[in-house]
């Protein structure tokens, strides 16, 4: 089957809305403020520079060589005594896991767009109230909005690549972006704005501990949509003569400084009403409404463009998150792309209704393991397990098992000979090793 291919543009943007999601506008700023700030950034950053970035240009390396789903690029491309790499497309499969609670998180901001734009909690208990009660006692609000979520995501999939992927990402991320910059400009004006410049920015590293490293170097892998073969799939739409170096530096920055505009932005407005930043998984939900309904018409207009964005940011990584199984299933049982999205769409579906009811007070128990709730394991297996360890099989495969020849021919004219020398290092040397570092501590934080 042959795949559609992407217009320059559009395979850009359709890259960074996968990358830009609710991970960089719900989570880095909540991990921000729950590892103390500046130091956590700095080694998400450093992560970002010297790991993710080489890894994005080998995923799409991948992808873009290799032409066809995640399993399939990896048989194709690995050499004949070494086809057992196939296994590895697999990670493809990690999305679907991403999705169960991703599609929940998705659910909860289309809720509070609804309910938001009626009227703002005023104290901080009363929007804590409002949160808790949707994720304890709501299962069938929860439900609800969850099925939204599936319907949209699992639409725009159906209509593959070029009439939904790329049309949906060319008009939802340049919106997202003008939102958030808009409100960046607002901060600007306030007073918080430097406060929040300085907790971001300037390092305390007394807060920095090995489980806010583990976390730190995790969340670049997610934020970046490395290691389950989103971007390996999307590459496989590259258009010829598309420079992967380039395209991958582009997506790279993108990314990362919509998290940065995100987490300023927010920490701009909380701090401007002397709200502490260590507030977890709520912080949006949460302490931002209300601190926004200080701010009167305009706090209200802020919290549904906010909102707004947010949920561009899910839907256009949702869809990549769905893709690749997609594909996969349309590749290997040459079936049609009606049947593979049903088949993927429901799968997640019904693990995302465990995921959502393992929050609830009614369903908690019996959807727990050890203790722990489902959609605590789904988060923590994926973003601190799954994609490091998808992460280091790229590497390796790209460093190690694909010839060094056909990887200097696709890559040494983008990049000039000295600075293909240093991503091959870091490809070969700096990320393993700091993927294998991080999965150490991991166990250590895990205490295996
Ligand atoms: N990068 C997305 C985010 O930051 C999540 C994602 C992970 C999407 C992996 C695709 C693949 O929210």
């Amino acid at each position: 089957m042959k795949i559609a291919q992407f217009s320059r543009i559009g395979f850009i943007m359709a890259a960074a809305g996968s990358a830009v999601g609710l991970g960089n506008i719900w989570k880095f700023p909540y991990m921000t403020g729950e590892y103390g700030g500046g130091a956590f950034v700095l080694v998400y950053l450093i992560t970002i520079a010297f790991v993710g970035f080489s890894v994005m240009v080998a995923e799409m390396l991948i992808g873009a060589l290799g032409r066809k789903d995640t399993v399939g690029s990896f048989e194709r491309l690995a050499p004949p005594d070494k086809k057992g790499w196939k296994y590895a497309g697999f990670m493809g499969f990690n999305g679907l896991i991403i999705m169960t609670f991703y599609s929940v998180v998705i659910g909860w901001i289309f809720y509070y767009l609804f309910k938001l734009s009626s009227a703002l909690p005023t104290s901080t208990e009363t929007a804590k109230a409002t949160f808790d009660n949707l994720v304890a006692n709501e299962p069938g609000v929860q439900i609800f909005w969850h099925t939204v979520a599936t319907l949209i995501v699992t639409y725009i999939v159906y209509r593959g690549i070029k009439g939904g992927i790329e049309k949906i990402n060319l008009i939802l991320m340049p919106a997202l972006m003008m939102i958030l910059f808009g409100m960046l400009f607002y901060a600007f004006s306030l007073d918080g704005f430097s406060k929040a410049f300085s907790f971001m920015f300037e390092p305390d590293w007394s807060k920095l501990n090995s489980e806010a490293i583990v976390r730190a170097v995790g969340h670049s892998f997610f934020t970046l949509s490395l290691g389950m073969g989103a971007i390996m799939t999307y590459a496989a739409s590259l258009p010829k003569h598309t420079s992967i170096t380039q395209t991958a530096f582009i997506v790279t920055f993108m990314d990362t400084l919509i998290a940065l505009v995100a987490g300023l932005v927010i920490y701009t407005f909380l701090f401007q009403e002397g709200a502490p930043a260590a507030q977890g998984p709520g912080l949006v939900f949460i302490s931002l409404p209300v601190v926004l309904s200080n701010f009167g018409y305009i706090g209200t207009f802020l919290a549904l463009l906010f909102f707004l964005a947010l949920s561009f940011a899910g839907l256009t990584s949702a869809v990549s998150l769905v893709e690749p199984v997609v594909q996969y299933i349309i590749d290997r049982f040459d079936t049609t792309r009606l049947k593979a999205v049903l088949i993927a769409g429901s799968a997640y579906y019904i693990v995302g209704i465990g995921a959502l009811l393992s929050y609830t007070k009614a369903w908690g128990e019996t959807f727990s393991i050890a203790g722990k709730p489902l959609f605590d394991i789904l988060e923590y297996t994926t973003d601190s397990i799954l994609l490091p360890l998808g992460g280091l099989l790229i590497a390796v495969f790209v460093g190690y098992v694909l010839q060094k020849e056909r990887v200097r021919s696709a890559l040494a004219h983008e990049m000039g000979d000295r600075y293909f020398a240093v991503w091959r290092f870091s490809i070969r040397y700096v990320a393993p090793i700091a993927l294998v570092f991080m999965m150490l501590n991991l166990m250590g934080v895990l205490k295996i």
